[in-house]
């Protein structure tokens, strides 16, 4: 798919619910799947990504239906899946990959998950050797890239896992797979992920050891969840509002999870307005309604490592941004941009560089000198983050700028153009819409 963009004719104005939250909709529906009893859940993103893992878990017993905007789940309790008769396909999403791979490597029975072209390149041995610690048995391709075929053990052991690195769907995964497994599982990583399972479980009724870690046995309750706006989302519209001259716009129900509120730390250290009105809870996750507005030019800044695992989804839209912010921006630390949807640091920056911009790549990360870009086309690479960066700094280009490879903005955000477009900005489809909206 290829979006087209025009510099924004008019500021961005009014208010908007961005979509739900992906990481607590996925961890919403599994955790309901494994649940004794009824949940319910409301403000469930609706999008590519989670429909992959609400099928997975329909695939293995779960029922669900929706009753005036809330989804009613039946769970079947932790003990309680069915074998899958086919492969789980989880398509573009490694979340729903690697957290169900936690819990079918204790089931009974085999199953395999596979996914699309990206995600069957991903890493999995991250979680496949801490998994086999466990006395897991899951093959997959030689690289360690997908299928998983997964030869379920109901024999798991706990462990005490020390993650060399900060990521929530390995922790995740343990967790979940802990909950099966004989003694305490518990994971420590090198800086703090989003906590996002940590917060749900005692929602479930599950008691947690030591913050990170959870005993054998322990069983979920069927629980209420109420999804907060995905602060990912949102960050599209903070960085729009930032950028173009006069915005001045409302995101409402917006997660504030301080393991995933790194942006709001960066925008404002670039010179952005930004207060959060009504700050609140949802649950066990902080909510608040995010205001911007327009504060001139930004500055480019050292981005400090400390906070890549709180905005590591919006780096992306933190590069884009860089390229028009005045001096150079930094960003280190950050090895794991490269295996995700894509390659983020090499997609974001060939992209840049179509758009005249100077910066210099490293491993883990990029220097990118602020300054004029020109309009021209640049590639998504089927990255749905990257796509929407690049839609967003069309809104500052000075004419049209086309983005190839968007099509997979539909795994997160299948209403992003309709948003913008209804925000004052300017996007239309050019070609290939099929999936979209
Ligand atoms: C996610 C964790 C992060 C993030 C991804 C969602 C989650 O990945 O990038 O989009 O829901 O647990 P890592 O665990 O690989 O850092």
């Amino acid at each position: 798919m290829i979006l087209l963009t025009e510099p924004a004719a008019s500021s961005l104005q009014g208010e908007l619910t961005p979509p739900g939250d992906k990481s607590i909709s996925h961890r919403a529906l599994i955790m309901s799947c494994l649940a004794e009893g009824q949940s319910t859940v409301e403000g469930l993103l609706v999008s590519e990504d989670v429909l992959a893992t609400a099928s997975a878990c329909r695939q293995l017993g779960m029922t669900m239906r929706k009753e005036g905007g809330v989804l009613l789940i039946d769970g079947v309790g932790g003990a309680g899946l069915s074998a899958p008769d086919a492969p789980l396909d989880m398509g573009n999403s490694g979340t729903a990959m690697r957290l169900l791979a936690g819990v079918l490597a204790a089931q009974p029975f085999r199953s395999s998950l596979i996914g699309d072209p990206s995600l069957s390149g991903r890493p999995m041995n991250r979680i496949v050797h801490p998994l086999s610690l466990m006395g897991a048995r899951i093959e997959t391709a030689e690289d360690g890239t997908p299928p998983l075929t997964i030869d379920g053990n109901p024999g798991l052991q706990g462990i005490s896992y020390q993650s060399p690195i900060a990521s929530a769907q390995v922790k995740s995964c343990l967790l979940l797979a802990g909950l099966y497994a004989q003694g305490e599982t518990t994971v420590s990583e090198p800086l703090k992920s989003r906590d996002h399972t940590e917060k749900m479980l005692p929602v479930f009724g599950v008691r947690l050891r030591g913050g990170c870690g959870v005993s054998g046995g322990s069983k979920l309750k069927g629980a209420d969840i109420h999804v907060p706006a995905d602060i990912s989302s949102s960050a599209f519209f903070m960085v729009a509002a930032a950028l173009v001259p006069d915005s001045d716009l409302l995101l409402r129900n917006v997660g504030l999870n301080e393991t995933r509120d790194g942006i709001i730390h960066v925008l404002e250290a670039m010179g952005a307005d930004i207060t959060i009105h009504d700050r609140r809870r949802f649950g066990e996750e902080d909510v608040g309604d995010v205001r911007v507005r327009y504060a001139g030019r930004l500055r480019g800044i050292d981005i400090p490592a400390e906070l890549v695992p709180s905005l590591i989804d919006e780096l992306p839209v933190i590069l884009a941004l860089s390229a028009v912010a005045e001096g150079t921006t930094r960003l280190r630390g950050a090895a794991e941009l490269r295996v995700k949807e894509s390659d983020r640091i090499a997609v974001m920056s060939n992209g840049l560089r179509t758009l005249g911009v100077s910066l210099t790549e490293y491993p883990d990360g990029v220097d990118i000198e602020g300054g004029a870009i020109t309009s021209g086309r640049v590639d998504g690479a089927g990255d749905h983050r990257c796509a929407m960066s690049f839609a967003i700094l069309g809104q500052v280009a000075p004419s049209e700028l086309q983005v190839s490879g968007a099509e997979n903005i539909s795994t997160s955000y299948p209403a992003f153009s309709e948003d913008l477009d209804r925000a004052g900005g300017a996007i239309r489809i050019l070609e290939g819409g099929r999936k979209y909206g």
